[in-house]
């Protein structure tokens, strides 16, 4: 049998935490043959709630759970794990500055950065998922300096899989037949969606749409506004597609995207497609071997290279908003 994974999840007393845990519990996130333990993370007026989760997945008797680890303490929740899904942050409330929301995550995420730099197992794979998530992401790396940058990354996942669902719904056709859209930049209202490379079989999307003003137009905005459309519908935001595409995220980063495939992850910019160098920008990525490699040689057009560049321009924003917040 293989040895259990240690899996952090923080704000896991949350609406993604609650969706989430069980997620990785049942095996969706690691495999139904990877045994796991828990470790889940949230702050002391939500300790209780907390310890109402950790009371649910003792009773629902997981063949794959071998432990959890419900805690207020950052330290005892970062030892020794594999894989931590960040979902705590400080949600921006009505009337609030952008700077004061982000003063409050850049601070949670500075300290949860030492803390897993400290004392997370060796090759520890961080996935952020709370927002200003590129951002918080960018906060962790810096503040982990030897946590090896191409461990961190942020969810777009959630975005890319809502690319492939409206795709799929206008099509009328499957969704797992739909394949290699892309989610360029933040994972805000600026993100990119882009169709130009995606296929059904060996089929060009663009052409079985055959509908550039709405792959253009009302599909993209769909795609950046579907949060909002969420949180209208629901007066809550988006929790069992944000848990399914956490667990979709680290799924194909650990065990490696299918042949041909590609996925949108939030990484450490090298450069690529003269996106600024030291974002944490949404790229087409494969995996192998539990390492990402952004996918290159794509031709980008001039439609999309304005809207690679407005989400970079939005994303250096936000990282000397960042920064000023440090001081
Ligand atoms: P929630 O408010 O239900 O849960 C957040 C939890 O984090 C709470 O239990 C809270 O007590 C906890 N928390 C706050 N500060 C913490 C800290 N310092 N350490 C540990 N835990 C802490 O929010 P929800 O709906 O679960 O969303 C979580 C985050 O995910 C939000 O920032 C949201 O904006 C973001 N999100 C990101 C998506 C993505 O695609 N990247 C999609 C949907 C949500």
């Amino acid at each position: 049998a293989k040895d259990p994974v240690r899996v952090l999840v923080t704000g896991a007393a949350g609406q993604i935490g609650y969706a989430l845990v069980p997620m990785i519990a049942r095996g969706v996130m690691l495999g139904p043959d990877q045994p796991v333990i828990l470790h889940m993370l949230d702050i002391p007026p939500a300790a209780e709630s907390l310890n109402g989760v950790k009371m649910e997945l003792v009773d629902a008797a997981f063949p794959l759970l071998k432990g959890v680890v419900a805690t207020t303490d950052v330290v005892e929740a970062c030892t020794g794990v594999n894989i931590a899904v960040m979902v705590g942050g400080f949600p921006r409330k009505e009337g609030m500055e952008r700077k004061d929301v982000m003063t409050k995550n850049v601070s949670i995420y500075k300290s949860q950065a030492s803390a897993l730099e400290k004392h997370a197992a060796a090759n520890c794979k961080v996935l952020v998922v709370a927002n200003p998530a590129n951002t918080n992401a960018l906060i962790l790396k810096e503040f982990a300096p030897s946590i090896p940058e191409k461990n961190i990354s942020c969810l777009t996942r959630l975005d890319h899989n809502r690319a492939l669902g409206q795709i799929s719904e206008r099509l009328n056709i499957q969704v797992s037949d739909v394949k290699n859209v892309i989610i360029w930049g933040n994972h805000s209202s600026t993100q990119y969606p882009d169709v130009n490379h995606a296929t059904v079989g060996e089929k060009p999307v663009r052409e079985l749409i055959a509908d550039d003003a709405w792959l253009n137009g009302e599909f993209i905005t769909t795609v950046q506004q579907r949060g909002a459309a969420i949180i209208k519908a629901r007066k809550l935001s988006s929790a069992l597609s944000a848990a399914s595409a956490a667990c979709d995220h680290i799924r194909d980063w650990v065990l490696g995207t299918p042949q041909g495939t590609w996925v949108s992850m939030g990484v450490y910019s090298d450069g690529s497609y003269n996106v600024p160098a030291g974002l944490i920008y949404s790229f087409p990525v494969t995996c192998a071997n539990g390492e990402w490699t952004i996918v290159q040689g794509l031709p980008i057009d001039e439609f999309s290279r304005k809207k690679l560049d407005l989400t970079a321009e939005e994303l250096s924003e936000e990282k000397a908003l960042a920064y000023s917040c440090l001081n």
